[in-house]
């Protein structure tokens, strides 16, 4: 089976761009109602992250506090190697123009052409000749499907030509950061399209961060991870590219072999790879029982003690499973498994893993049929 480590560290020795570690917000002055709790995220170089979540979630008040647009009140949070808690107001100016800022309310200057708004933003950033100020707004503007419009004013505009002149605003000095705020609401089916792959291209070409609050299918399907928030809380991060590599490997195994995509799918993000040195226990005997296992890579036995005599039930290859028994009956471990090579296993927390038994007849039948387990 397939070696999931490339995929699980991917980011091994690179430094995040953004890292959130505890960072909490409240709103309010007598009233404080606390809307972030203990928010912890990293995002790296070249990744497209969506945040969704339900209205009122935090999504949009996460958003402005990476982009220093709000100041820090707990917690740690680093963009861009700088630390923002206590950032000075100068710092965070400075901060501001490496990130390009693509918000619902586009504030669009009404008196200036769309070209004009656009080379505006370019002011920002100093160093930029002549030339620059005259091509490189038209070309970005170009690139968004407005090359039509570079001189007609805002008001002159669709919506969703306005939004696209805004997002050719965030990225015409080459951000490394983008933070986006339903980008594609207002747009058709085909410039949502446009706007995400030009997005994705920015992250994929110049390893550009891309974070997209959107509930756009189109979007999230361009995905490298999602970030699902719920009252104020990170209720999952889930890499897609990981969850597509255990889908795949858990597809072989018998044990899911009928089960719905969407349960594997939900199966796949919740697991953890694990690896074992040759004769290291991966389950105990007698110990609670808190995960279950699917062996990726090696082999194992399963071993019961009873007195002094210790009986090898079984061996375990690749594809098999393990660690359910205990889950199930809420029971100690009935048996000890002992990687007898190397190996490499996924594993399950057992809420995770419940819940999958409880939503998946299938599931419940493969366990039922297999009599040699570990417990
Ligand atoms: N300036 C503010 N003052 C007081 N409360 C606020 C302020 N901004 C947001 N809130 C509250 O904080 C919570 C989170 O708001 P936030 O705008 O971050 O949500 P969101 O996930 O972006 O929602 P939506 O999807 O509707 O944009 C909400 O309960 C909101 O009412
Ligand atoms: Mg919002």
């Amino acid at each position: 089976m397939a070696d999931l480590d490339p995929v699980f560290h991917k980011h091994r020795g690179v430094e995040p761009v953004i890292r959130a570690r505890g960072v909490c917000h409240w709103f309010g002055t007598s009233r404080r109602t606390q809307v972030l709790h203990d928010v912890d995220v990293a995002l790296y170089p070249g990744e497209v992250v969506i945040l969704t979540g339900p209205s009122g979630s935090g999504k949009t008040t996460l958003l402005t506090l990476i982009g220093a647009l709000r100041a820090l009140e707990q917690g740690q949070l680093q963009v861009l190697g700088r630390e923002l808690g206590g950032l000075a107001a100068p710092a965070a100016v400075l901060l501001r123009r490496e990130i390009g800022f693509i918000f619902q309310h586009h504030n669009l200057i009404d008196a200036l052409t769309a070209g004009d708004n656009v080379r505006l933003a370019m002011q920002l950033k100093p160093g930029y000749s002549a030339a620059d100020y005259r091509q490189r707004p038209l070309a970005v503007l170009r690139d968004l499907g407005l090359e039509a419009y570079a001189q007609a004013k805002p008001g002159r505009l669709s919506g969703g030509q306005r939004q696209r002149v805004a997002i050719a605003r965030a990225l015409v000095n080459q951000p490394r950061v983008v933070l986006a705020d339903e980008p594609t609401a207002a747009l058709d089916e085909e410039s949502g399209r446009h706007v995400v792959q030009l997005l994705q291209q920015l992250a994929d070409e110049r390893g550009c961060t891309v974070l997209i609050v959107t509930h756009d299918a189109r979007v999230i399907a361009a995905a490298n991870r999602i970030v699902n928030m719920v009252d104020g809380r990170v209720a999952s991060d889930v890499d897609i590219e990981q969850r597509e590599a255990v889908c795949g490997l858990l597809r072989q195994c018998q044990v899911f072999s009928d089960s719905s995509p969407s349960l594997l799918a939900d199966v796949a993000s919740h697991m953890q790879p694990e690896m074992f040195a040759t004769g290291q226990d991966i389950v105990t005997q007698g110990a609670a029982g808190d995960r279950f296992y699917v062996l990726i890579q090696g082999q194992c036995d399963v071993l019961q003690q009873r007195g002094a005599e210790i009986t090898r039930l079984a061996r375990v290859a690749p594809g098999g499973f393990f660690g359910e028994l205990a889950l199930l009956h809420d029971a100690p471990r009935a048996a000890t498994v002992r990687a007898v090579e190397p190996a490499h296993a996924l594993s399950l927390a057992k809420h995770h893993f419940l819940r999958a038994v409880s939503a998946d007849a299938n599931l419940r039948r493969h366990l039922r049929q297999v009599a040699v387990s570990s417990g």
